[in-house]
């Protein structure tokens, strides 16, 4: 298993470009299967997360051509002849549960395995299958499957119990073409689920209020092929800044709007920071050393879980005491031991952990448990003095694009070290 070793102490600068959204790119993929023809999207990730979709994808019996350079997929979903998505591809990929909406919608029947729990908690996708139950799916659990069947899905009134985001996307995908009107409340109001919108109105789909919690939708009998690009990825954007402060640099992060950020960028600037913002850019520029501010993670335009990692890497040097409180998921701290080795003081209690910010942290191994907590660690490697190996980087691989070239590219001193 590949490792990064990093040599600490060296402050970023410069600018990079960040690639498309992960989590904008896997539901749109994925709602290639509601059109009638070719769709064609741009900047999608080169991500393992990616690739296993792919797979899924191509294992419906999609025509999917991906040209990893130019970042373009063009896929054509007139060959789909199965509706099955397999175990052992969906328990590497929980995203993958996201076909179940579009394949009932489409061809009246679906079966995907369940995704199973992961790392940072059990995942359950009860939101999902209550949703899709109010469209008219009958929803059956068998020996591991979920199979989801209906001779036309009809549009419904659905109130999320929890704005959850898969469970957005999953509903929307299969009320585009469902019967009538569909009014979906309590909704997630992501950025990423605002994109996947645009890439289904291109469909022809009619839809409104994305971005708010109340979505409404319009059935159509058939959406056509599309063109779309997708947004920048924040979580990318706001990690190479987490970075930058982390290290005391200067860096400005090209292909983001800072508005996706917003809820981050704030915290930034209480913690001292500089920022720049742009309709495509975000420059941060760091103080001294960062202050102590608390964070609490909850759904969008709240704080992103998704960055609850990477800026306690950067509190881990505050001046003062911070607390961090993660309220989306039921176990992201497992990042918390790990940095610890690399002298931080964190105590965790319950949803919350208590950090005593530290002058300077000291390079050591340390090992990956998730996506996060992965960039977490090369977060703090880069500001420790010495040198830092982070292992088990397929889990960085999962949700970062040929990372170590875009750090090297900032100065850092990174090396992917195969193993
Ligand atoms: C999406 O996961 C993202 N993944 C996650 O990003 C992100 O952390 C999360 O949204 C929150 O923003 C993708 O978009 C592919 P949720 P998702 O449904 O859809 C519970 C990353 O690092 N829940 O909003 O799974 C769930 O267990 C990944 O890029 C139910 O109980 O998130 C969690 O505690 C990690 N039942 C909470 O809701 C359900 O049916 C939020 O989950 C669905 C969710």
């Amino acid at each position: 298993m590949d490792q990064m070793k990093i040599q600490g102490g060296r402050p970023l600068r410069g600018e990079i470009q960040v690639g498309g959204a992960k989590n904008a790119a896997l539901p749109i993929l994925v709602s290639a299967i509601v059109a009638d023809g070719p769709v064609t999207f741009d900047r999608i990730p080169d991500l393992m997360d990616i690739r296993t979709l792919n797979k899924i994808l191509s294992n419906l019996g999609m025509k999917v051509d991906f040209d990893r350079k130019s970042n373009r997929a063009v896929l054509d979903p007139r060959s789909i002849n199965t509706f099955e998505a397999p175990y052992d591809l969906v328990k590497t990929m929980r995203a993958s549960v996201f076909v179940l909406g579009p394949l009932v919608g489409r061809f009246g029947k679906a079966k995907v395995s369940l995704p199973g729990g992961c790392a940072i908690g059990a995942r359950p996708i009860n939101y999902h299958l209550t949703g899709l139950e109010k469209l008219g799916a009958k929803i059956q659990l068998e020996e591991g499957y979920v199979i989801a069947e209906a001779k036309r899905l009809m549009g419904n009134r659905v109130a999320f119990e929890y704005p959850s985001v898969g469970a957005t996307e999953n509903v929307l995908m299969a009320a585009v073409l469902a019967k009538g009107e569909s009014i979906l409340e309590n909704c997630a109001k992501e950025p990423e689920i605002v994109d996947l919108a645009r890439a289904l109105r291109a469909m022809g789909a009619e839809i409104a209020g994305e971005g708010t919690e109340t979505i409404r939708v319009q059935g159509k009998d058939t959406l056509s092929g599309c063109r779309h690009q997708v947004i920048g990825d924040r979580i990318e954007a706001g990690t190479f800044l987490a970075a930058a402060f982390a290290t005391g640099g200067e860096v400005k992060v090209n292909g983001i709007n800072s508005e996706f950020l917003e809820p981050v960028l704030v915290k930034f600037e209480e913690a001292g920071a500089r920022i720049e913002r742009g309709a495509d850019h975000v420059s941060l520029k760091s103080a001294s050393r960062p202050k102590a501010v608390d964070i609490t993670t909850l759904p969008h335009p709240g704080f992103p879980t998704d960055m609850q990692a990477q800026f306690m890497a950067l509190l881990c040097l505050a001046d003062g005491a911070s607390v961090v409180t993660e309220t989306v998921f039921e176990n992201r701290f497992m990042h918390v031991p790990e940095l610890s080795r690399l002298g931080a003081d964190i105590t965790v209690k319950g949803k919350s952990a208590f950090i005593k910010g530290r002058s300077g942290l000291k390079g050591a191994p340390v090992m990956a448990t998730d996506l996060r907590a992965s960039a977490s660690l090369i977060i703090a490697g880069l500001a420790a003095q010495g040198e830092t190996t982070v292992s088990r980087i397929y889990h960085l691989d999962r949700g970062y694009e040929r990372m170590e070239e875009k750090l090297a590219q900032l100065g850092a001193s990174v090396e992917r070290v195969p193993g």
